[in-house]
């Protein structure tokens, strides 16, 4: 087959999304918009891939920035999609083969739908092909005018007559063209429509009336071109990729109590007799073993749950590492780089960050964890804090083997309590604790009798 080109338009402004940041970077379940369209033109192998900017361009190319071998071209001022595509001409003129157009706030198109596009016209020898859908809904969207079934022109809501405003064909907005003859026709477009705009959609009666074939690819389902222009049309193109993920884990041998008020980005993977209630977001690159359960309200981002770990309501994780048989929460914070190694337990109100925890150790209530390696089968009590921060730099808390911290217990860092140790309640922990010594800071308590009756005495208010 003859070499494919992939060029993408998004240099236009996005008015109805009403927004300082570039559309399509604007995230569809979690995901910039336009990492769809890469990643499903990807899948085609491209010869080149060329994307069209100009408003917000910095912002759109630093957003690209994950993607690599790229071409850029500006489009300034921008004068409509005909002219868009125009400027890709320093790239592809000179090349040969097709182009396959698509647009930054199409992301719903599955790459299988492409892959045939490009098929129909590699074999039809048309000069451009046009992938079409028949939807309930057509405002908005190009329509298809056909004359004794062929395609003859395509035309804007905005220029259309009340009968072709009924038509419910639309244009997706996606094509593909034979690189011979477009950009000299490119250059001949008018901007003679209600919008002043060169209108790429008017190729289609320049080839028609020159007698170059223009083809169709009909789609069946029509929810993958919707084309994104407000922040509804977001949240709905959002709400169509989340119900689909969940069905395909559902499908899967995952329990999913609530679907609407579940949130499971695309690259996330759930192990089955997982159960997850409702109101959990699972999020980024996170991936969730066999039979876990995620209670109510919980968020999990880029982190890794092995099997049979509970997560108890409202546990935010976040960048964590959680081995076999873990249980965390009620109310949890893990930071990034957080490893619970397993059947640990972590309770309500406790915070860890950049810390190792060992097999079977237990940290039960109101605890920070920061910077600390602690070992297997120990003990930290209610209130631990290690201080790790000196107010310019963070240090480590090492923690040995089968170590208690007794209650309200601060471990300046850098420090080691020994293998066995114990750290005696509200201990201040200054120095390393050797192992099997017991720490105990502060003096001996001392009781003031009737301290309470004099005191009482001096401040009440004399009665006149
Ligand atoms: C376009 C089509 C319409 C189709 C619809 C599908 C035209 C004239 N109309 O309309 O037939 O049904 O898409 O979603 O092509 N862009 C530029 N430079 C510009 C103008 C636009 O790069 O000067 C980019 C936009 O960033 C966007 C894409 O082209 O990614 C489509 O532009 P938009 O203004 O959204 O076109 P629609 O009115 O939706
Ligand atoms: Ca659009």
């Amino acid at each position: 087959m003859a070499d494919l080109h992939v060029a993408i338009l998004a240099a236009g402004k996005g008015t109805r999304m009403k927004s300082s940041r570039p559309k399509v970077l604007h995230r569809v379940a979690g995901r910039p918009m336009i990492d769809y369209v890469m990643r499903a033109a990807q899948s085609l192998s491209p010869k080149t891939t060329t994307v069209v900017v100009g408003h917000m361009k910095e912002l759109l190319r630093q957003g690209l920035g994950g993607h690599a071998g790229l071409s850029f071209v500006t489009q300034e001022p921008q004068l409509g999609t005909g002219h868009a595509l125009l400027q890709t001409a320093g790239v592809l003129e000179r090349q040969k083969g097709f182009v396959l157009l698509l647009s930054g706030d199409v992301p719903l198109l599955r790459s299988h739908t492409l892959a045939e596009l490009v098929s129909k016209h590699a074999t039809s020898g048309a000069a451009a092909t046009v992938l079409t859908a028949i939807v309930e809904q057509p405002y908005g969207y190009g329509r298809i005018v056909r004359v004794r079934g062929q395609i003859s022109r395509i035309v804007e809501e905005r220029d259309a007559s009340p009968a072709q405003r009924k038509i419910r064909e639309i244009n997706s907005g996606v094509y593909v063209f034979s690189l011979a003859p477009l950009f000299e026709a490119l250059r001949r477009l008018a901007a003679s429509n209600a919008q002043g705009e060169y209108y790429l959609t008017d190729l289609i009666s320049t080839y028609r009336r020159r007698k170059l074939g223009v083809e169709t690819v009909v789609l069946g389902d029509p929810s993958e071109i919707r084309g994104i222009n407000s922040r509804s049309e977001l949240g709905e193109a959002s709400q169509i990729v989340r119900q689909k993920k969940n069905e395909e884990l559902m499908a899967a041998g995952v329990t999913i109590e609530d679907p609407a008020t579940t949130y499971i980005d695309e690259d996330v993977v759930v192990g089955g007799d997982t159960v997850i209630h409702p109101g959990v977001h699972l999020e980024g690159r996170t991936q969730i073993g066999q039979a876990c359960e995620i209670h109510a309200g919980v968020r999990i981002i880029n982190s890794v749950l092995d099997e049979q770990v509970t997560v108890q309501n409202f546990c935010v994780i976040n960048g964590g590492r959680l081995g076999k048989g873990v249980t965390v929460g009620p109310f949890v914070h893990i930071r990034p780089e957080t490893e619970l190694r397993e059947s640990v337990h972590i309770g309500n109100f406790v915070e860890l960050k950049k810390s190792i925890v060992g097999k079977g150790t237990k940290a039960g209530h109101l605890s920070y964890l920061g910077d600390a390696v602690i070992g297997e089968n120990v003990n930290v009590g209610a209130g631990t804090i290690t201080c790790n921060y000196d107010g310019t730099k963070k240090t480590q808390t090492v923690i040995d083997d089968g170590a208690f911290i007794g209650s309200d217990s601060q471990l300046v860092a850098p420090v080691t309590i020994g293998k066995g140790a114990y750290v005696g309640s509200g201990t201040t922990v200054r120095e390393n604790v050797p192992a099997g010594a017991l720490a105990i800071s502060g003096g001996k308590q001392r009781n003031i009798e009737g301290w309470v009756a004099t005191r009482l005495d001096k401040t009440r208010p004399k009665k006149p």
